[in-house]
């Protein structure tokens, strides 16, 4: 026999298309990271009508946590025909691409659900799935082992009578299982195609494996970009809080004499002149100022927290009572259902109040035309006994791109709002080891404070 006959022997061509489906396996895992792209290829190469290998390949991966093999993905040569081959069939270059339309068939085709659904137990009783992982060896449903299988009714209607199985290792472990059967024709799977299944998972594994890490990476750099942004603003959150601070300290005792004189010129000015109406509007817009830097500077100092036992329903009974005007002139109607009592929590009885009063101001500015202001305070069922405490008002909600924006110092859409109502509260439920969330629920926003119960 010469050279040119035996290039020509069905042995040699069978070796040959093998070592060029492990060639360009091994050019598509290097310029494929992405998990999921990865293990379609993976498995539209074993089952492609082209390479004539396995008629269906299923792909299970182990979750550490449960010890379990999970399904992730199953494909059938009638769902791998797209596989393409980038770069030319001859060249050294030579990939393989699969379209995201044919990825999306494969995956949302029947028999990938059901094999998605599917969980083999490690630590089961099944010897077969055993055998694969500890052993890291190939099982083919002719041996021994899986014949007296009482388990492998796990496997079985999934890949029919006959399939082998194949461990995906990387570094050492068992990383996962590929099993493949031929249901259609019911052909054998013969020896040299096992030879190649288990060429081609020790490749897989190691190139799933590399992905998994890519992805993890990837996952952990966009943590600490998130962390490090996260950073950036509280220190310049940090930054102009200073500065407010200093400006509102430096502003106050030239407003003192503004307010002042403009008080002396008030009273000195006949009433209902025009002169009058100027005095009066520069006195309450000096109020008002005041207030605002009060609150900044409130803000900006290190709050002195007393702690003590005190009842929530009580304090805010008596918010409620301290904003009866407000109910009164913006038309609100106010609820407090409370399920038991009494709702006793170690805090700060005038910082508590504090909260409550914001949070019912702002539901009354929610709504200047009237509504319904509901209070709740019930308990978890957590261990732990914490107690949640919701205000849900009519007043329209908050937009959903301001959600995240509204616990930020000085973050107001009102004309005469600090922005410091929210901040403010938020810092006082973290004192005291609660924690504030808000969301947009029936016809206005509901704010939840959670708070731990005093034991
Ligand atoms: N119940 C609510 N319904 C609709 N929007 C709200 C509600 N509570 C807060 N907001 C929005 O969140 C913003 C921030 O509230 P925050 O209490 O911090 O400041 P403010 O009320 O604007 O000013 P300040 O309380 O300092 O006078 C408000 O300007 C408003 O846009
Ligand atoms: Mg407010």
């Amino acid at each position: 026999m010469n050279n040119h006959d035996s290039l020509n022997h069905p042995e040699t061509d069978n070796r040959l298309s093998e070592l060029t489906l492990l060639y360009q396996f091994s050019n598509t895992m290097l310029s494929t990271m992405r998990l999921n792209k990865l293990t379609h290829l993976i498995l539209t190469a074993i089952t492609a009508p082209s390479s004539n290998l396995f008629e269906r390949a299923v792909l299970f991966l182990r979750n550490e946590k449960s010890n379990v093999l999970q399904g992730m993905l199953a494909v059938t040569s009638k769902l791998s025909e797209g596989l393409e081959i980038v770069g030319g069939h001859d060249s050294l270059e030579s990939r393989w691409d699969l379209s995201d339309e044919i990825i999306s068939k494969q995956r949302s085709a029947e028999f990938c659900l059901q094999v998605r659904l599917t969980r083999l137990e490690i630590d089961g009783f099944c010897p077969l799935i055993r055998h694969i992982v500890s052993e890291r060896s190939l099982c083919h449903s002719d041996d021994v082992l899986c014949q007296k299988c009482l388990s492998c009714h796990f496997i079985r209607p999934l890949c029919g009578g006959k399939f082998a199985a194949v461990p995906l290792v990387a570094r050492e472990n068992t990383i996962g299982m590929i099993v493949v059967d031929n249901p259609d024709s019911a052909r054998e799977i013969s020896s040299n195609n096992l030879h190649f299944l288990r060429l081609f998972a020790n490749q897989a594994g190691m190139a799933i494996e590399n992905s998994m890490l890519y992805n993890r990476i990837e996952d952990a750099h966009l943590n600490l970009k998130d962390a490090r942004e996260r950073l950036l603003h509280g220190e310049r959150l940090a930054a102009i809080g200073e500065m407010a601070a200093n400006l509102a300290h430096e502003l106050k005792n030239p407003l003192i004499a503004i307010g002042g004189f403009a008080g002396r010129l008030l009273k000195s000015l006949p009433a209902e002149t025009r002169d009058h109406q100027y005095a009066d509007t520069i006195v309450s817009e000096v109020i008002r100022l005041e207030k605002m830097l009060s609150e900044v500077l409130a803000f900006s100092r290190k709050p002195t927290i007393c702690f003590s036992y005190c009842d929530l329903e009580e304090i805010i009974q008596d918010c409620l009572i301290s904003c009866t005007t407000a109910f009164e002139d913006h038309n609100i109607k106010v609820s407090l259902s409370c399920d038991a009592r009494p709702w006793v929590v170690f805090g700060d009885a005038h910082q508590l109040k504090q909260v409550f009063l914001n949070l019912i101001l702002n539901s009354c500015d929610a709504m200047p035309e009237g509504g319904q202001l509901d209070l709740t305070l019930e308990k978890t069922l957590h261990e732990k006994k914490t107690v949640i405490i919701t205000f849900a008002d009519t007043g329209g909600g908050i937009p959903k791109d301001m959600l995240s924006q509204i616990f930020n110092p000085f973050f107001t859409t009102k004309h005469h709002g600090t922005g410091l109502g929210l901040a403010i509260t938020n810092r006082i439920i973290l004192n005291h080891f609660g924690s504030i969330e808000v969301c947009n629920a029936g016809r206005g926003a509901v704010f939840t404070i959670t708070l731990p119960l005093a034991e």
